[in-house]
């Protein structure tokens, strides 16, 4: 298989840049459009309906996929969600309930971890599903219902349309599952297949924030560390945004809950330290704000990822706002994980690293 980089300079540039056409191709899998109706095709050995308990477990990327999911799928499908990273799940060895259903998200299939957190499972006497974008992979062979994410082959060391594909497909797990067990109606489910269509026209809209972004990471590559700030559904995407940038710009970074702030980091804020803010506008926006206008007291260097709402209750001290397009706060968690990639990427760029290859990582951890 060949695979080029286009125009751009990095397999990263160029992943980043296809996730309007990568995203529209898992929802072409799993939703019917027309219908505003989600339409899973594999054969599911287990019944939505029935089930207690869902298990999930990843690595890495793959594991904030789960962590954004488990909000999804206790909201609209109301299952019970545990969600551990598959390197601590496999030796705690949890007691599991027979018949419950244990997913594993994993671009290659091959994560050494996640793999052995499958095997265990299986030995609970779960139902085992995965969610896998290399279809030929061990993961995927010992699963017993296989999830395809369908973003193409993922070249660049740092995930990027893997996410965003894996985001899309949970999402539509999450509906489908919420249909089964009847805690949404076909109204709901039509509203939530539409704010998903509406996604890949945001992502491209969201990418033009380039040439604003660039200017941003610059400055930020001048940083020792750097905060990453969300609640809900966006902490994920707050920690996904400080993976990225520790990955390929070797830039310290943390990602945490917007409301443990003041239970100990915000005593590292000063003004050398750049706090990015991931609060597009939902019902817990205002709560993130006010956490966010605490480090600007503090004289915090506020970048702050948001919509036209959003951007319009901010007051004063924030340094830079980063505009996204509204959408439905289903989908904004996918939306919001575009401008977090582009800042690791150019200011990886700035720093002149390996982006696509950076230090001490490789793409698949096939060993413990
Ligand atoms: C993400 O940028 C990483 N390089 C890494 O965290 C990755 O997501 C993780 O190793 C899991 O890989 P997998 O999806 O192939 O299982």
């Amino acid at each position: 298989l060949l695979v080029d980089k286009g125009n751009h300079r990095h397999f990263m540039a160029k992943e980043i840049y296809e996730q309007p056409e990568t995203i529209s191709h898992t929802l072409s899998h799993y939703v019917d459009m027309g219908a505003e109706k989600v339409a899973i095709r594999e054969t599911l050995p287990f019944n939505f309906a029935d089930l207690t308990r869902l298990t999930m477990s990843a690595c890495g990327t793959a594991f904030y996929a789960g962590a954004v999911a488990k909000y999804w799928f206790e909201r609209y499908a109301r299952l019970p969600v545990d969600l551990d990273v598959a390197s601590e799940f496999r030796y705690r060895e949890p007691p599991m309930q027979k018949g419950g259903l244990s997913l594993f998200i994993s671009q290659s299939g091959e994560t050494a971890d996640t793999l052995a957190a499958l095997r265990y499972c299986a030995g609970q006497g779960q139902h085992v599903a995965s969610l896998v974008n290399t279809l030929e992979s061990t993961i995927a062979r010992e699963s017993g219902v296989v999830f395809p994410i369908l973003c193409g082959p993922e070249i660049g060391v740092a995930s990027t349309k893997a996410l965003t594909a894996q985001l899309t497909a949970l999402a539509s797990l999450a509906i489908a599952a919420g249909r089964a067990r009847g805690s949404i109606d076909e109204a709901t489910e039509a509203e939530l297949v539409r704010a998903l269509t509406a996604l890949p026209s945001a992502v491209s809209e969201a990418l033009a924030a380039e040439d604003q972004i660039r200017d941003i990471s610059k400055r930020l590559s001048k940083a020792k560390d750097v905060l990453y700030l969300g609640r809900g559904p966006m902490f994920p995407v707050a920690m996904e945004g400080a993976l990225k940038l520790k990955e390929i710009s070797y830039i310290h970074a943390e990602g945490y809950a917007a409301g443990e702030l003041k239970h100990g980091p915000i005593a590292l804020v000063d003004e050398a330290m750049p706090v990015i803010v991931v609060a597009p506008s939902d019902e817990l926006v205002d709560k993130t704000l006010s956490n966010m206008q605490e480090v600007a007291a503090r004289g915090g260097k506020i970048i702050l990822v948001t919509d036209a709402e959003g951007a319009r209750t901010v007051g004063h001290g924030v340094a830079d706002i980063i505009e996204i397009p509204h959408v439905h706060s289903f989908v904004a968690p996918i939306l919001a994980t575009i401008p977090v990639q582009l800042i690791a990427y150019h200011t990886a760029v700035f720093m002149g690293t390996d982006v696509d290859q950076p230090r001490n990582l490789a793409k698949s951890v096939t060993v413990e």
